[in-house]
């Protein structure tokens, strides 16, 4: 199988599978993702932005506005019982995702995660970046940004559940770092003094609380790290990639959590544990961050070759699994594992393109 071959039918795939309201499914052949995530997607969106179906990108980030602008009375209902008695009003939160018409699906999944508003955010900023059309900010995402803006300013704070959909009663490092990646990426665009004032603040609370003994740890009280956690540098930069704290992340997370590819976190029992291929792209992207190219080859390898033969990567592979009896657990109560899962296309999409960028450099230098 060749790289090409994968790149070019992963956009095939994500291009399928974008629903006429502009958003993407999860993965089409699994019954629990029929839906659209906002992580998954705006990593799937800026993956079609890198390699240049921005239409798709802007079809995605027109359809989640249009589903935002209506919230807004909710949500300052929300702030308001917030900070009136301290609870969170599930019934007015902005949800962790929709149908693939917008609406609100109505099952009693955990919905209380704010990193993907925090991605929603970066990726609309880089694709506005992209497109050469960041004036759209102050008109047609004006009103979706000011809520989301608002949302996150006031609850980075809050316990809430994390990328995985886990520790709804922690605060979650890497949940605070999408927050301030995508407040960041608004500021880069406009002063603000009030996300000026967040980002400073959530800034100091990520160095006081979500590190220990010179590492990121994976929620605030925890120990250990968490795949996730590579975030911080690439893309969501709250530390730098080089900073020694980074780095000794890093170096947890090859030793602990790396094989042949990577895992989520230590005893993650979701289908046994195994390895999953987006994960194992974002540490390529962390390795071409620090110019370490052949490992970013590696890790593109690596994903290539958990494609099927009808190159279809799989949201994990049943690899060095640290509970072999729950992979069967989860296949009998939800199926196999989901695949074609978009987001790991989109992370291989986004490699391939970030490698493929880096040669051109070289050639013309
Ligand atoms: C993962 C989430 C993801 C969702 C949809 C869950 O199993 O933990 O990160 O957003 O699936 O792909």
């Amino acid at each position: 199988m060749r790289y090409k071959d994968l790149y070019l039918k992963s956009i095939e795939i994500i291009r399928k599978n974008q629903s006429n309201y502009g958003l993407y499914i999860a993965s089409p052949n699994f019954n629990n993702y029929k839906y659209c995530w906002l992580r998954d997607s705006t990593f799937i969106a800026y993956s079609m932005d890198l390699c240049g179906n921005n239409s798709s990108s802007r079809k995605y980030y027109c359809g989640i506005n249009d589903i935002l602008k209506v919230r807004s009375k909710k949500v300052e209902q929300l702030i308001d019982t917030y900070n009136k008695s301290g609870f969170i009003d599930k019934k007015n939160i902005l949800p962790a995702r929709f149908s693939l018409e917008g609406k609100i699906t109505g099952t009693d999944w955990p919905e209380f995660q704010i990193d993907g508003y925090g991605i929603f955010l970066w990726g609309l900023v880089k694709h506005l970046e992209i497109t050469g059309e960041l004036n759209l900010l102050e008109t047609t995402f004006k009103d979706s940004i000011d809520i989301v803006v608002k949302y996150l300013t006031n609850f980075w704070n809050v316990p809430n559940y994390d990328c995985w959909e886990e520790n709804g009663d922690r605060i979650n490092t890497s949940t605070i770092v999408c927050v301030y990646g995508g407040l960041k990426s608004i500021l880069g665009t406009k002063k603000d003094k009030i996300i000026t004032d967040s980002c400073d603040k959530i800034k100091t609370f990520f160095h006081n609380f979500c590190v220990k003994n010179n590492h990121i740890i994976k929620y605030i009280g925890a120990e250990l790290v968490d795949s996730s956690l590579l975030w911080c540098s690439v893309p969501f930069g709250i530390v730098d990639a080089e900073d020694y704290i980074m780095l000794n992340t890093v170096e947890k997370i090859e030793s602990l959590l790396s094989k042949t590819g990577l895992k989520r976190y230590y005893m993650d029992e979701y289908y046994g544990g195994g390895e999953w291929p987006l994960l194992t792209a974002f540490l390529g992207w962390y390795y071409l961050t620090i110019g370490n190219i052949r490992g970013a080859r590696k890790m593109l390898k690596l994903v290539l070759k958990s494609a099927d033969k009808n190159y279809m990567l799989p949201e994990q592979t049943p690899f060095n699994l640290y509970f072999p009896e729950k992979y069967y657990f989860w296949k009998n109560k939800w199926g196999e594992i989901a695949k074609p899962l978009l987001w790991s296309h989109a992370m291989y999409v986004i490699i391939y393109c970030l490698l493929q960028r880096e040669r051109n450099i070289k050639n013309d230098s």
